[in-house]
């Protein structure tokens, strides 16, 4: 059964406005990063990651590959580690340096297994993780030492959509943050 939710169920966690400042915080400190380093390759994980890597890469700047993944952790198999892995199909990363792109580290499963993804391919030169959140508090206790290089913001125990993250595929085109009370 498809749940939909009003508009005054959905309460603003972050505005447009917020969420575009805290990019442009981030963005400095990435193109502070990398500006001396050639072979930029930006990995936006879709689907939740689609809208932070359009914004991101223009905000850093910087002259760089864009390619996207796709995979999702299963939902509802706590401890478990698999994915469901729609495309992981990369040119040669050979001497690139990997920006991966994440909406959110939740469980950390899915930041793991793409961290050690991109070190373990053929002459790769640097990986590095930029989350828009990080939600501590559902990470799995065997991998509270997975975070982000770079993170936009943290979130306690909420369930987040808007700005490219779903809700059962829906909510995605919400400039905004939001939350639902009651959900996480
Ligand atoms: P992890 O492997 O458990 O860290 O799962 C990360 C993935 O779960 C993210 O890339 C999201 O697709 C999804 N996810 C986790 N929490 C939320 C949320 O609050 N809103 C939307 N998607 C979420
Ligand atoms: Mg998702």
């Amino acid at each position: 059964m498809s749940i939909t939710f009003t508009d005054n169920q959905i309460k603003v966690l972050h505005s447009a406005q917020e969420i575009q400042a805290r990019i442009s915080e981030v963005a400095d400190q990435i193109r502070h990063d990398y500006q001396d380093l050639d072979n930029l390759v930006v990995v936006g994980v879709l689907k939740g990651a689609f809208v932070f890597t359009a914004d991101l890469i223009r905000a850093v700047g910087l002259s760089c590959q864009v390619e996207f993944i796709r995979l999702s952790s299963y939902e509802g198999t706590q401890g478990s580690n698999e994915f469901k892995i729609y495309d992981l199909t990369l040119p040669s990363l050979k001497d690139k340096n990997i920006l991966i792109v994440e909406d959110i580290i939740d469980s950390g499963r899915t930041a793991k297994f793409l961290t050690e993804f991109f070190k373990n391919q053929a002459g790769v030169n640097t990986v590095k993780l930029v989350s828009l959140f990080d939600k501590p508090c559902k990470r799995l206790e065997e991998l509270k030492d997975i975070k982000a290089d770079y993170c936009c913001f943290n979130v306690d125990d909420k369930f987040i959509l808007g700005y490219g993250l779903d809700f059962d595929q829906k909510y995605r085109e919400l400039p905004y943050i939001g939350y639902v009370e009651g959900l996480c």
